[in-house]
């Protein structure tokens, strides 16, 4: 998300630099969307893979599809709606596969719920797509637990891709990590760091860890930001959907998930984020 206009504005080869370093570093899935960069960056990624033969047969994709932005200038991060149109849904697949230049995807997303959604018409079209080898893995992004279940008896889904944080852990008590779970998917944590709000002290929710999280680094012998993803990422079947544009941070964050903060520490990070001790 963060690669091209929506970010760093890294170059073709920057990021094919980024994606080799990574991938030496054991992190093979890069997470997609057609919005991003207001509808560019899928063509950087494109342009990167185009540069360095044999990096796409290394990656595994995950493209998300299903919201409309809105087309006014000068405004590229508007969400107009969301579409799960089936009519949406393919010309929206053909023109990720078009910009990434590659014939298939590992896993196709939803990327937001839309009420109007028929999971039998999107189960039909994904296993069709799945059929003709543009599409692996089906997963869905932002569904709750009572979207998740709409799925049920029609598509197997590997994975919802939903906020998870410190600065958000809304889904661990409103039931969509339990349903995510129940249903054997993985939990996909998107801005594990709260897109970087964590590491500043000006929220209310970054202040009181702050009060806690230098002294815990310490303690487990890392910086903060690796606390935060130790945090994240020992939840059960999560992995964290880290926005960095930067090597050195993946690499402090794969050392980070490797393994899972005792209980008491991620109680105590969990109690000073929500303000309040569990019950
Ligand atoms: N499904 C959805 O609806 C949805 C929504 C939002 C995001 N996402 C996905 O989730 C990914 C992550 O989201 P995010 O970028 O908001 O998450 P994040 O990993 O919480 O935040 C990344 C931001 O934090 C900064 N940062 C500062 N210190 C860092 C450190 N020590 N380690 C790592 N990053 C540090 C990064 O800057 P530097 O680049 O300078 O390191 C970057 O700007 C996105 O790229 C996207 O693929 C999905």
């Amino acid at each position: 998300m963060r690669f091209g206009d929506w970010g760093a504005r890294l170059s073709p080869a920057a990021v094919a630099d980024l994606l080799e370093a990574a991938l030496d570093l054991g992190i093979d899935t890069l997470d997609l969307a057609d919005i991003y960069g207001g509808h560019t960056t899928n063509a950087l990624i494109g342009a990167a893979l185009a540069l360095r033969p044999g990096l796409r047969a290394r990656l595994r994709l995950i493209a998300k599809i299903g919201i409309v932005m809105t087309a006014s200038p000068g405004n590229t991060r508007g969400v107009a709606y969301y579409d799960l149109s089936i009519e949406h849904l393919r010309d929206a697949l053909r023109d990720t596969l078009s910009a990434l230049g590659t014939d298939h995807v590992e896993t196709l997303t939803l990327h937001r719920f839309d009420p109007r959604i028929d999971p039998a018409a999107v189960a039909d079209w994904v296993r069709a797509e799945q059929r003709e080898g543009r599409v692996g893995d089906f997963g869905v992004s932002n569904f709750d637990a009572h979207a998740i279940a709409l799925f049920d008896g029609h598509l197997p889904v590997v994975a919802n891709q939903i906020e998870l944080s410190l600065a958000n852990s809304g889904a661990i008590e409103d039931g969509t990590l339990n349903a995510t779970r129940a249903r054997g998917a993985e939990v996909h944590a998107w801005s594990p760091l709260g897109g970087g709000d964590l590491l500043n002290l000006h929220s209310p929710i970054s202040g009181r860890v702050h009060e806690r999280l230098p002294a815990m680094a310490e303690e487990f012998g890392l910086d903060p930001a690796s606390l935060l993803l130790r945090w994240v990422a020992s939840m059960p079947e999560t992995r964290v959907v880290l926005g960095t544009t930067k090597i050195e941070r993946i690499r402090d964050a794969v050392r980070a998930c490797a393994e899972p903060l005792p209980r008491d520490a991620w109680y105590a990070l969990w109690e000073a984020a929500r303000g309040k001790a569990v019950p």
